[in-house]
């Protein structure tokens, strides 16, 4: 067998805290298309993903849904719409899947710290500083953008604990070094940034355990101490391979990696901090980090908080797998952020698959079927026409190789659809129904419709990383076999038989009806954006319940209580014929006027309590929501036909 060159491409391993978005699925969309590539071309290529398990936030959503947090990862993880189902809903072909409470992973990263801590590389302090929860992140306060993370601009809390630090500082030179020469980080905008923000003001060591959580990797000399999350994941890339473990044997023949793909958000754990400790470990340092851009939502970030989370396996089941992984990776720059919406999506849709490409290849195969019975004939006759056609399909490889080499990856698929649009024209040019008119011009006709078929062959070839089902049926359509959809003959004109047989089959991209598609995806949305509630509490007897005197007040004035930033004192109709006043912390959040005349609830029977001086008969009812990640509240409103006085039940 020949000795194959090796190519090993990870993605980021996720952080399975909630379900994942279509924002998860590109970065490993993207990754896929490019391994799919990159083993089209003949390499012996090696894909990794997996799932990142430890951490604090983790242990307090376990603790939140009352298990444990291996049973919560694993629900998220094994469980049904998991991270593994999602990867196989996309047509995922990772050679290998790593979970880091896998045990193999955890011995490894304990001898890992080990030998850092052995060598100096790490030693023990005390840390102080900020914490950033949902990002698991430790920031100085320099650091901090208004005060808040400066990655997911949420608040952050002081932090301080007795840990170990890995000199990271020792390491600022020849990272500097690193990040300045070739073209180890790309896209080359993402160097400036990690110089000018993290290494010019003066790299600080890095803090490496936690004491004040459970659920991570113990530090196995030091148990109350866990590995800090981020040394425990970044590790995943070595250890999957079989660095200091025998779960597996191949990590002389992979490592180093020949590019880690991940977010523009962590390109700074990566291009600094990872290439610090493959130092420290005397490894190989990876030859590339890329960092995507996000998908975006009218500027803002994906996530569960923000309630715009767009379900993949929504959009899969209405639009197809393969036009969901079109549409990810030919609408956005790879390197750049990407608004996201449906209608978009549906626009590329109809534009390029069912237009462009589908169009292409209904007409082609249909007009094979009509003028021919579905084969060729041997005789061809070429023409002045053609050539500008065939340079076209024999000069799309090489550009397209050139983008993808580079990973623009929308640019190596404008490339195909070049060729897709040319052909087309070459449709209209060349008018086969109007040579069919007369038998005489059938060599003719037979040459045309060679050249729509070998622009397919080709074409198909290159977009087969991209939406690989769709292709097997197409080439089956155009009667290409396997020997004809090879890589090396991608830029080869004259590849099919030329008695090739085609047959119709199904549509492969139907057109999208917008207004209807659009409406019905709003409706799904909206069913999948129900908050994730906190678990019910333990059962009260409706004895108990009754036993709280819950009324509808209406609001006769409201004001802010002096020098308090919370309180607004309310005097309250409760239906008793004596006003009664309430005080409530929701100053921040409603001007006191807005509730003058307002239909709310309150309890009248808790004890009466003094609050900055005044006293509070009860306490009005308030949903609590989340905005951004922060806690708001909003006042329980009835209508106003409701009278005061009357009671809840
Ligand atoms: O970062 N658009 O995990 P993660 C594009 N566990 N990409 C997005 C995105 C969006 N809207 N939202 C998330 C982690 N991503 C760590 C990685 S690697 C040793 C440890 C991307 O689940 C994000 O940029 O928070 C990241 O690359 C990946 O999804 C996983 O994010």
């Amino acid at each position: 067998m020949e000795n194959k060159e090796k190519f090993y491409i990870t993605t980021p391993i996720y952080y399975p805290s909630d379900k994942l978005h279509i924002g998860h699925a590109y970065c490993t969309v993207a990754t896929d298309a490019i391994a799919r590539y990159k083993r089209m071309c003949g390499y012996d290529v090696m894909f990794l993903t997996g799932t990142d398990e430890h951490g604090q936030k983790i242990e307090e959503k376990a603790k939140e849904a009352g298990v444990t947090p291996k049973e919560f990862v694993d629900r998220i993880v094994t469980g049904e719409k998991g991270v593994l189902d999602l990867w196989k809903l996309m047509n995922i072909s990772n050679d290998r899947f790593i979970r880091t409470t896998d045990e193999y992973h955890v011995e490894a990263v304990q001898k890992i710290f080990r030998k850092m801590y052995e060598k100096g590389d790490i030693y023990k302090g005390a840390y102080k500083g900020k914490y950033c929860t949902p990002c698991e992140s430790f920031w100085t306060e320099s650091q901090l953008v208004d005060g808040k993370c400066p990655d997911c601009g949420r608040p952050v809390h002081d932090a301080e604990e007795e840990a170990y630090f890995f000199r990271l500082s020792k390491y600022a030179k020849p990272v500097q070094e690193l990040l300045e020469s070739g073209d180890f980080l790309q896209p080359a905008s993402r160097v400036n940034e990690m110089i000018n923000n993290f290494i010019k003001p003066g790299l600080e060591d890095l803090c490496v355990s936690r004491t004040s959580f459970k659920w991570g990797i113990p530090v196995d000399f030091d148990p109350g101490h866990v590995v800090y999350v981020w040394v425990d994941a970044l590790f995943n890339y070595c250890t999957a391979l079989g660095f200091l473990n025998d779960e597996h044997n191949d990590f002389e023949k992979y490592w180093p990696a020949d590019v880690h793909i991940v977010g523009k958000e962590i390109v700074r754990f990566h291009s600094i901090i990872w290439p610090a400790m493959l130092m420290s470990m005397e490894l190989p340092l990876p030859k590339k980090v890329y960092g995507h851009g996000w998908l975006v939502i009218d500027g803002g970030k994906m996530s569960k908080s923000r309630g715009n989370v767009v379900d993949p396996y929504v959009l899969a089941e209405k639009f197809g797998v393969d036009a969901l992984r079109f549409f990810l990776l030919r609408t956005f720059p790879f390197g750049s952020d990407g608004n996201f919406s449906n209608e978009l999506l549906i626009n590329t849709i109809n534009k390029d698959l069912a237009n462009d490409l589908g169009n292409l290849v209904s007409r082609t195969t249909a007009m094979v079927e009509k003028y021919f019975g579905g084969t060729l004939i041997d005789e061809r006759q070429a023409d002045e026409l053609d050539n500008e056609l065939i340079d076209f399909i024999k000069n799309t490889k090489a550009r397209y190789e050139k983008q993808m080499d580079e990973f623009q990856l929308h640019l190596g698929l404008e490339e195909v659809f070049k060729l897709i649009q040319r052909a087309n024209k070459y449709i209209d040019e060349t008018a086969p129904w109007v040579l069919a008119k007369d038998e005489a011009n059938k060599p003719r006709l037979a040459a045309v419709m060679y050249n729509l078929l070998e622009a397919l062959r080709a074409a198909l070839t290159m977009l087969t990383p991209f939406i690989p089902e769709s292709c097997e049926k197409a080439f089956e359509q155009i009667g290409a076999d396997a020997s004809c959809r090879t890589w090396d003959k991608a830029g080869e004109y004259g590849v099919l038989p030329a008695q090739v047989s085609v047959h119709k089959g199904e549509t492969l991209f139907p057109r999208v009806d917008m207004d209807k598609t659009l409406k019905e995806l709003e409706e799904l949305e909206h069913l999948n954006k129900a908050p994730q509630s906190k678990p019910v509490l333990p059962d009260v007897s409706i004895d108990d319940f009754a036993k709280c005197d819950m009324r509808v007040c209406k609001v006769l004035s409201c004001e802010a209580v002096k020098k308090s930033e919370k309180l607004l004192k309310f005097q309250l109709d409760d239906g008793s014929g004596t006003p009664r006043q309430i005080l409530s912390g929701i100053r921040k959040f409603y001007e006191p006027e807005q509730l003058v005349g307002k239909t709310v609830v309150a309890i009248l029977n808790l004890p009466p309590r003094k609050m900055m001086g005044q006293m509070s008969n009860g306490m009005l009812l308030s949903a609590v929501k989340e905005v951004d990640g922060e806690e708001k509240l909003q006042l329980v409103m009835l209508d106003d036909s409701v009278p005061a006085g009357a009671q809840l039940c």
